[in-house]
């Protein structure tokens, strides 16, 4: 069966100090939590000046380390950039891909986020590949087909096999850091949307395998009729994975279903 993930994405908040001892918090607390980590995953994907000191405060069998982007290049004069080498030899295990930030700020498009997927998986680190409409798109009621695109121009280029090493998450731009949570029904909807694209690529098992994580003011208080849903396999937190407390609720949350 499908991993049930919560990934806390620090986005630029924290200094080393700070985000150390949050990784340490998360960690301690984590011991206490039986759970089988073939089937839930807890990941935390903190900024690139943290990610080697992060990586010796947590233990790897509760917690998987992420970034939060890499380069579209392997190596050389990209100034600025870091890459998957980078990325790996600092103790990652995983990295986010095509946020939305990353889309609107930075102007990361399918065809540099093909490239990124690609270095990524030729490099066993998980892709954690980032979709969502933004709000217009909603109310135009074209949502549907803005994912599916992002979905198609980039994800199913991939073989079957490199497929099932990625996991989704869905973002809705307009639920992002805005507190404006998207209902259990219409977060569930996209998630089934997304799963029946899967399944006519490549088959019904692929798509029942795939981890599809929601993303967007999911927080503790909105946590348990999101992650009751059959199709919404844990979440991707932004805000409230910056506070050890909420984040391990929204763990707890997601071990009880
Ligand atoms: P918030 O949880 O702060 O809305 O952010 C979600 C997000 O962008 C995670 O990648």
């Amino acid at each position: 069966m499908r991993k049930k993930i919560i990934a806390g994405n620090w986005k630029m908040n924290t200094d080393i100090n700070s985000g150390l001892e949050l990784a340490k918090t998360i960690n301690e607390s984590l011991k206490n939590l039986v759970f089988n980590s073939k089937e839930y995953g807890v990941v935390i994907a903190p900024p690139f000046t943290h990610l080697y000191a992060v990586s010796k405060v947590i233990d790897n069998k509760f917690i998987q380390l992420s970034a939060q982007n890499i380069a579209d290049n392997e190596k050389g004069a990209f100034t600025g950039e870091v890459s998957v080498d980078m990325i790996k030899s600092a103790g990652a295990t995983a990295t986010i891909l095509g946020h939305s930030e990353r889309r609107t700020y930075y102007g990361e498009n399918s065809s540099t986020l093909s490239k990124k997927l690609n270095l990524a998986i030729k490099n066993n680190i998980l892709p954690i590949f980032c979709i969502g409409e933004i709000l217009a798109e909603r109310e135009k009621e074209i949502h549907f087909n803005v994912v599916e695109k992002q979905v198609s121009e980039v994800l199913f280029n991939l073989t079957v096999e490199d497929f099932s090493k990625v996991v989704i998450a869905y973002e809705p731009v307009w639920a992002i850091g805005t507190g404006k949570v998207a209902t259990p029904e219409q977060a569930q909807e996209m998630h089934e949307f997304i799963r029946n694209l899967i399944e006519k690529k490549y088959s019904k098992n692929i798509a029942q395998y795939t981890t599809i994580l929601y993303g967007g003011s999911c927080s503790p208080s909105n946590a348990e009729g999101l992650f009751s849903k059959p199709d919404i396999d844990g979440g991707l937190i932004g805000g409230a994975s910056l506070k050890a407390e909420d984040f391990l609720k929204l763990i707890e949350i997601r071990l009880k279903h």
